[in-house]
């Protein structure tokens, strides 16, 4: 399978004219963005609308998920495309010299700054400020930070002259901010400057329909890379790379990914089991508190119970119509309207509906079953 990109050119108007938000059924190739899942095109539609205008926008997610290829994208999708998006990793700057980082500093500010130097605010100007993994800001840091967005000015360090920028913030952490602000570790008033457009991006493991097409994707682009002749991912590894959680999310599926093709002999890819290291059935949030994390809709409560029970009965139809006390067929109707598991499960489901109690319906397809989302 090719994954189908649309190519958007990367300025606003282009966007403008994809059928008024309606995403593509296919694929999503927005920027570089690989994927098809609904969780991402909702990701996708909000990223969309939130370009075209200069608020600040707050992306969290785990590692790996695409947080700076989705900053880029904004960036990509706004009016100031044709300007520079700076990116900042607070991670990444030596302590201390974060202020100076982001607001620059005069001559003799600090031992060692022999020169006047522009901060990042001021590099960015017109253009995108992404500031990367803010929950390593520092409480005098946050303040400066503060008075930027309240009132649009700073002071290099060491200077006495007041400068204005024109600058959009993307600012994105995997961190839990909010419980952050609760502990007292982050101020409550630089968060909510932040976090006026929250986007979270949702882990791997959330969004399974994204596995296949991206795989092929990372395939693709690593073989031509390695001048490999490789098409298409041996179909016992997909069902594998399905099932594993994902901890390091994209950036560890591209990963094995490139390590699986460097090791195969042409043909069709194979992925190791010993390539997708730690558990791979372990899954956070199970139960309870993962069926109504993220204050979800009546909808999609539904949508995680009717999964949740067709992993623990192991896509035992009959059982799990059992429970919801629904009869099979009304329970096929939620797997087709939700896309649970996969085509193929799908398929061998609704075979099973042809069959009486003792048919296909009745087995158990633990194997080949895509758990959780
Ligand atoms: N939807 C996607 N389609 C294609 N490539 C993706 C997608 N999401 C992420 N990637 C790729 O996965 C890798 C990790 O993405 P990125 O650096 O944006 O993640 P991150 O959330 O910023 O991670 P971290 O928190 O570790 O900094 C990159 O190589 C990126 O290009
Ligand atoms: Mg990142």
């Amino acid at each position: 399978m090719t994954p189908q990109l649309l190519s958007f050119q990367p300025v606003t108007g282009a966007l403008a004219v994809s059928t008024a938000g309606v995403l593509p059924d296919s694929a999503v190739g927005l920027a570089g963005i690989v994927g098809r899942s609904s969780v991402l095109r909702h990701v996708l539609e909000r990223m969309r609308r939130v370009a075209a205008t200069d608020a600040s926008v707050l992306i969290t997610g785990e590692t790996g998920t695409g947080k700076e290829l989705l900053a880029r994208a904004i960036h990509q999708h706004s009016r100031r495309a044709a300007r520079q998006l700076v990116p900042v990793n607070m991670a990444a700057v030596p302590e201390g010299l974060a202020a100076a980082e982001l607001f620059g500093h005069e001559r003799g500010a600090y031992t060692g700054a022999d020169r006047a130097r522009a901060g990042r605010f001021e590099v960015a100007d017109r253009g995108t400020l992404f500031l990367d993994e803010i929950g390593e800001l520092r409480p005098d840091v946050q303040v400066l930070l503060l008075r930027v967005l309240q009132e649009g000015e700073f002071e290099r360090l060491g200077g006495t002259v007041s400068r204005r920028v024109d600058v959009r913030l993307v600012t994105a952490t995997n961190r839990d901010v909010e419980s952050e602000v609760r502990e007292g570790r982050f101020r409550q008033d630089l968060f909510y400057r932040l976090n006026v457009f929250p986007i979270r991006l949702p882990p791997l493991r959330e969004r399974p329909d994204d596995i296949p097409i991206l795989a092929d994707h990372f395939l693709q682009q690593t073989a031509a890379r390695f001048d490999r002749c490789i098409q298409s991912i041996e179909p016992e590894s997909m069902r594998r790379l399905l099932r594993y959680a994902w901890p390091g999310n994209i950036r560890q599926l591209q990963n094995v990914i490139e390590r699986s093709v460097i090791m195969s002999d042409g043909g069709q890819l194979v992925v190791a089991d010993s390539s997708l290291p730690d558990a791979p059935q372990g899954r956070p949030e199970r139960g309870e508190a993962g069926l109504f994390a993220g204050n979800p809709t009546l909808e999609e409560i539904k949508k995680r119970y009717v999964n949740h029970l067709l992993t623990v009965t192991r896509g035992n139809m009959v059982r799990a119509a059992a429970i919801l006390d629904v009869d099979r067929r009304s329970l096929y109707r939620m797997v087709e309207r939700y896309q649970l598991g996969t085509p193929d499960l799908r398929r061998h489901w609704e075979d099973g509906l042809a069959t009486r109690d003792s048919g296909l319906g009745t087995r158990s397809v633990d194997a080949e079953f895509i758990a959780e989302p």
